[in-house]
């Protein structure tokens, strides 16, 4: 049932997996989903495994889903808040992950810096990751992927437009999974906002082989024009507070809004990775609407998690 390839590695970014392993992780999180919803909540194939989510900042869906997922595997997690680790008195990164794989199976780290997460898995056997960085947010990208697939059969074909920080960590995981899987992504970004040169780098790479189309532009409605998904994430992302005035008057063309979304499809789908700040990215009547799948883009964290928990964990 699990594919040999994919135990015991690290999940830091996307562009870990192949598209193979991509594809087979969310099929593999639509059969944990189909068995949840027939009664199989529990599936204990993870007896024993302890995993350990070190978080240096808030989060509900991650931390919950990741728990929860571990849970109903038969697994056990801990939650190590970095502030009450000797992390937080200066013991560093790489000596944490050398005592910590002595005692678990797999951490999931969300960090402010990505190097953080680069070198917590080279100083460890076991599999880390990325519950967030500054740069990536892959279990998203799954959750999203998969939400997409679920609602609209494929991501083939598909126009998906994201509008506002285009270098936002959860687009930059959206984009190369896109990229994998065959999709177009109209990205639409003020100058300076421009997703890493690095990821338009890997996602081209990728589209060449799947025929999708990474496209980044100025202009919202071109970006929405006949789109079928409307996604968008927060203008101040967590540890951008600093330049909250700043973004929010640079980034305030974007808001997703009723008269933006009237120019996609009539069956257009409304995403957001949530938290959302209503009135900034996207408005009440937007995220409120019936287009919107948030909530089901939230249920799917648990089951992506699911996926990439028993695929990694040995
Ligand atoms: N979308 C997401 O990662 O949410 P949390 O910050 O609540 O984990
Ligand atoms: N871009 C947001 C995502 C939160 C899930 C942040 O990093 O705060």
């Amino acid at each position: 049932m699990y594919l040999e390839s994919l135990k015991g590695r690290d999940l830091l970014s996307i562009a870990d997996m192949s598209s193979e392993e991509l594809t087979y992780i969310l099929e593999l999180s639509l059969k944990f989903k189909r068995m949840y919803y027939d009664g199989y909540r529990a599936v204990p194939i993870l007896a024993n495994r302890v995993l350990a989510l070190i978080f240096e900042k808030h989060s509900t869906r991650t931390r919950v889903s990741l728990q929860v997922a571990m849970h109903q595997l038969g697994g056990t997690s801990l939650y190590l808040s970095s502030q009450e680790l000797q992390l937080a008195r200066g013991e560093p990164i790489k000596d944490t992950a050398r005592v910590l794989e002595r005692y678990v199976d797999c951490i999931a780290a969300r960090v402010y810096r990505h190097e953080t997460l680069v070198e917590l898995a080279k100083h460890s056997k076991i599999p880390v990751i990325n519950a967030l960085s500054d740069y990536e947010h892959p279990l998203q990208a799954l959750a999203d992927t998969m939400t997409i697939m679920e609602v609209k059969g494929s991501i083939r074909n598909l126009k998906i437009a994201f509008l506002g920080d285009g270098s936002d960590n959860v687009l930059h995981s959206l984009i190369l999974a896109i990229a994998k899987l065959g999709g177009t992504i109209y990205v639409a970004t003020p100058p300076g906002y421009d997703p890493s040169r690095e990821i338009l780098s890997i996602a081209n790479e990728d589209a060449q082989k799947s025929g999708a189309t990474i496209a980044v532009v100025r202009d919202p409605i071109e970006a929405v024009t006949h789109a079928d998904v409307v996604y968008t994430d927060v203008w101040v992302s967590m540890g951008q507070e600093k330049e909250r005035e700043k973004r929010v008057r640079d980034l305030g063309n974007y808001q997703v809004g009723k008269e933006l979304v009237s120019h996609a499809k009539k069956d257009y789908i409304f995403m957001h990775c949530l938290p959302a700040h209503r009135g900034e990215e996207v408005t009440d009547e937007v995220i409120e609407s019936s287009n919107s799948v948030v909530w089901l883009q939230a249920e799917n964290r648990l089951h992506t998690s699911k996926a990439v928990l028993a695929s990694l964990i040995k």
